[in-house]
């Protein structure tokens, strides 16, 4: 287990569409995860998908699961691994929240999101899951999985006047980390 580079925007690898895992419970998979799971945690993220340490396969993990410093108004999140996940909206309600992204540092953006989602997958042992997610939760598992068909979350703003720097967006924060 090590601590990985996160890839950067403007790297081509985060442009791919990832591979689904086709065997789970595995040593790599395992390995992936503790890697996954460290590099997060040191770069103080709520969440991580694999491209972003460059290794092209279906597996996010996110969550913050306790009360968020970084975001105190919203309800914690558990902390859950999702591999090959499906996204279907639960309704045509989109709304408006601030995301950062550890692969775009130093910024942040007004991004439009499906307000109500499901969300199907597996976990590291390809147990199923399955959960439906409104407002921050659905926005962090909608930008995750973003992650795998290529997409980061400035290729979805709409309004570029709501995208900067995060110290000049929110003076006031005190950590100053990406997600
Ligand atoms: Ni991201």
């Amino acid at each position: 287990m090590s601590i990985k580079d996160i890839l950067k925007m403007g790297d081509p690898r985060l442009l791919r569409v990832a591979l689904p895992v086709e065997r789970f419970d595995t040593p790599e998979l395992h390995s992936l995860l503790k890697d996954m799971h460290s590099t997060m945690q040191h770069a103080q993220g709520v969440g991580l998908a694999a491209p972003q340490i460059g290794v092209n396969l279906q597996v996010v993990m996110f969550g913050t699961g306790e009360p968020n410093p970084r975001y105190p108004d919203e309800d914690p999140v558990a902390k859950t691994i999702l591999i090959n996940p499906v996204i279907t909206p639960l309704s045509e309600e989109t709304e408006e929240g601030w995301e950062g992204c550890l692969s775009v540092p130093g910024l942040r953006g007004k991004v439009p999101r499906w307000k109500s989602i499901k969300y199907t997958g597996f976990d590291e042992k390809g147990v199923a899951i399955s959960r439906e997610a409104v407002g921050f939760h659905a926005r962090m598992v909608q930008h995750e999985c973003d992650h795998l068909w290529g997409i980061l979350y400035p290729m979805r703003i709409k309004d570029f006047t709501q995208f900067g720097y995060t110290e000049v967006l929110f003076p006031g924060l005190s950590d100053k980390s990406d997600d």
